[in-house]
Formats: structure tokens, C-alpha cells, sequence
């Protein structure tokens, strides 16, 4: 099994190592695999936050909104240009992701797709999402079963829209499935879908800046996602929607708000939306949020996200193949694709006793995720996690697994996991 050094000196030859410095590493010794539930806080957005809240709020006051007023379509033209495979004027930042989905299912179910298709791993506020629109209007919700390592398969799409109506489905899935890292086939899955006359509606909060996305080549209709993770926009970070330009015009928000509004501030009286994507802003954005977001996603770019997606399958790799080594004999069984184009950015490792683990493991140093009911979710995120974080990681890992060090550790559930 590769040593230490040998980890070492993959990071010596990683031509990103330099940009770890330009993200937030307070305590170095602290080895942060979160899955990834919150991205680093880059150096530049502490900057950039100052500049917000003492030059723009604190001196310029409400004159400062002719800056702010565009940034949601600003920062969205950065994510559909660099980020998404999109053009501009397709993808808004706003509100949250699950605000974001609630807007889009609810414009798809106006529009004539009344039959909602979901896989039961999807993320809980998909699923909520949905359950919520089809008991409020009565529209039906088929819930199919994927696989738990390799997630929402084109074959099994196929076979959950059979006796679904030509041209009504709106299957919403995730392309990187939040607890076993699988990358769906965007393309194949879409291809089923529109076969059927259906659209597509893509959960990208695990995916974006991790793994390449291609909206338009796919042909996808409709899609969310957040910032807080790969790109690194801080606590509860505006999310983004995209919304394929063609169906803009035919599309309408459930939520009238006046960002929303032709002309906003005319003041009319009767709602009438604006046109392209801006139609699906809802209330005053939360600036300071939303300004926090932009130096994360411009330290990416400078990283390239061909290299960050080359290098995250390098740290994954090393992770499997640690865990075949040290981990397996353990009892732990492999949550993750072992192919790496079958993954996104994060490995999930299961044990019966993944709970306790994770609570030893965070005394002993290392910050994971522990997703129910078995999931230690390790993500490695590219711009700042070293070769030498996985390898010390695991080691840590094992040694608290040959000390039986968890049985030390409480089964009952912290707040948050
Ligand atoms: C795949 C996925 N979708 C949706 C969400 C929820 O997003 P939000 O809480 O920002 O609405 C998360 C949160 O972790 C997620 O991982």
C-alpha cells in the first residue's frame, strides 16, 4: 500500500497545492472530509465581504443597490457559462435549492407535466418537494427504486415512465447522489425522457464544481443546485436555477414577486412576469450572501475545472484503495462506484456501527459526514484536500477501528450528522 511519503509526494507534484493557501485553513491539523456538506472559506471572500458591508451597505447605503440589483443574473451568466454548459441568461441565483425546485416543479405541473418521477435516494427535499406538489394539486408521483451504490440508472428511468402518458412526465433526479457519490448519466437518462415527451429536472448541489456538467448537450430542461459546497459560498448560500432558454417564455413561477415583475418598479398593479429567467426571482435577494459567492467560484476557474475533476478522481482512488487495504477486513463495505466516471467527489464507507465511528473519528481529528443509516460520507474536495489528508485520515480511521476506540461513543444521534 502507497506510504505516507509516497502521499507526499503526490502533493508535491500536484499543480494545484498552491491554491490551497488561498482558502481558510485554521486548524491544519484538523483534517476537514467533509462530504462536502460546506465548502472552505476562501481568503478572497473575507476581503470581499469587507468591501460589501463597509464601502457598499455602510457608505453607500441604498445607492449601492444599482450595483446589487443585477448580481443574481450576473453571478447566474458566471455558473451557466463555466460551470454548467449553459449560455447566459439562463441560470439565476436565488433563494434556496429547495425554494428553487418548489419554482420549478410548480411551472413544469402548470405547463402540462403532471407526472412526477423520482428515485427514492434522491435527496429528502426533492422528495418533499414533490410530495408537497402532488398533494396539493392532485397530480400523481411514481417514486422508483435505484440502485444504492450506482443511483438512477437510464434502464430503470425507462421502465418507471412505461404506462406514464406521452409528453406529461417531469422526472427530477440528482447527479451525484448525496449519500453514495454515484454520478448519473445525464445524458443517457435524458435521452429516456425525452423520448417519452418528458423533461428533465437535475439536482446539481453535489455535482457542481466537482464533476463536468453539460445542460445543453444533454438537452436538459430544467435544473437547481447550490453554492455551498464545491463552491465554497458559505453557510446557506443562494442557490441557482437554470431554465432551458426555449421554455422561458412558457413557463410561470408559483411565486408572484415583484423581483419577478415586467418593469419592477413601475409598481403596476396586475403581475406580469419578466421575461427570460428573471421571471423565477421571487423577494429581495439576500446581497451580502450572494456577494460572498463570486471570489469561490473565480478561485475554481483559476484551478480549472478540468484539473480539479482530474484531480479529484486521483483522491478518491487513493481513498478506495486505502479502504480495500486497511478498511475492508474491518467489516466496512465500499457505498461508492469504484469506476471513476461512475463517481462525483465524495466516498461512501458503511458499517453497521458508522455513527459511533464518526463521532470517534471527529475527536480523533477528522471531520466526515455520517449519512443514515450506515454512511460515513468522506468528500475530497480538489482545490484544497491533500494526497497526505486522505492517507492520514485513513490511518486515523484504522487505528480507532483496531482500538475499538468508538464503542466508547453514545449510538444517540447529535443535532446535526
Ligand atoms: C442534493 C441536495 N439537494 C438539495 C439540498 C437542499 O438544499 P437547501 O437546503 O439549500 O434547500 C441538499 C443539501 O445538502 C442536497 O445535498
Amino acid at each position: 500500500m502507497i506510504s505516507r511519503a509516497e502521499a507526499e509526494a503526490l502533493d508535491r507534484a500536484d499543480p494545484l497545492a498552491p491554491l490551497r493557501q488561498r482558502v481558510v485553513i485554521a486548524n491544519p491539523s484538523r483534517l476537514y472530509l467533509d462530504g462536502n456538506s460546506l465548502g472552505r472559506l476562501p481568503v478572497a471572500t473575507r476581503v470581499r465581504l469587507q468591501q460589501v458591508i463597509d464601502a457598499e451597505w455602510g457608505e453607500g447605503l441604498v445607492e449601492s443597490w444599482a450595483q446589487w440589483i443585477d448580481l443574481d443574473k450576473r453571478l447566474g451568466d458566471k455558473l451557466a457559462c463555466h460551470f454548467l454548459g449553459a449560455a447566459a441568461g439562463e441560470v439565476l441565483v436565488s433563494d434556496s435549492t429547495t425554494v428553487n425546485l418548489y419554482k420549478l416543479v410548480g411551472a413544469a405541473v402548470a405547463s402540462g407535466k403532471t407526472v412526477l418521477v423520482t428515485d427514492g435516494d434522491n435527496f429528502p427535499t426533492d422528495r418533499y418537494v414533490l410530495q408537497g406538489w402532488a398533494q396539493q394539486l392532485g397530480v400523481t408521483l411514481n417514486v422508483f427504486a435505484s440502485h444504492p451504490v450506482y443511483g438512477p440508472q437510464a434502464a430503470e428511468v425507462a421502465t418507471a415512465l412505461r404506462h406514464v402518458p406521452h409528453g406529461t412526465a417531469l422526472v427530477c433526479l440528482s447527479h451525484v447522489s448525496y449519500r453514495s457519490g454515484a454520478l448519473a448519466d445525464m445524458a443517457a437518462i435524458n435521452a429516456v425522457v425525452h423520448q417519452a415527451g418528458g423533461w428533465v429536472l437535475w439536482d446539481l448541489c453535489h455535482a457542481v464544481g466537482a464533476v463536468p456538467i453539460a445542460l445543453h448537450a444533454t438537452g436538459t430542461e430544467l435544473a437547481v443546485g447550490c453554492t455551498y459546497k464545491y463552491l465554497n459560498g458559505g453557510p446557506g448560500a443562494p442557490a441557482f436555477l437554470y431554465v432551458r432558454r426555449d421554455l422561458q417564455e412558457t413557463l410561470r413561477s408559483p411565486i408572484w414577486g415583484w423581483f419577478g415583475q415586467r418593469d419592477q418598479f413601475a409598481f403596476g398593479a396586475q403581475y406580469q412576469p419578466a421575461p427570460g429567467v428573471q421571471r423565477f426571482a421571487t423577494g429581495t435577494p439576500p446581497v451580502v450572501a450572494m456577494a460572498a459567492i463570486e471570489p469561490g467560484l473565480d478561485l475554481l476557474l483559476e484551478a480549472g475545472l478540468e484539473r480539479l475533476r482530474h484531480k479529484s478522481i486521483a483522491l478518491t482512488a487513493l481513498l478506495i484503495a486505502l479502504y480495500d487495504a486497511w478498511l475492508a477486513p474491518y467489516g466496512f463495505t465500499l457505498g461508492t462506484p469504484r469506476e471513476p466516471q461512475r463517481r462525483g467527489s465524495h466516498v461512501a464507507l458503511r458499517h453497521p456501527e458508522a455513527y459511533r465511528i464518526s463521532r470517534a473519528l471527529l475527536r480523533a481529528g477528522v471531520v466526515v459526514d455520517f449519512r443514515e443509516p450506515d454512511t460515513l460520507r468522506c468528500g475530497l474536495a480538489p482545490l484544497y484536500t491533500r494526497f497526505v489528508d486522505v492517507w492520514e485520515a485513513m490511518d486515523r480511521l484504522r487505528t480507532l477501528m483496531a482500538t475499538q476506540a468508538y464503542t466508547a461513543f453514545s449510538p444517540t444521534r447529535a443535532r446535526v450528522t
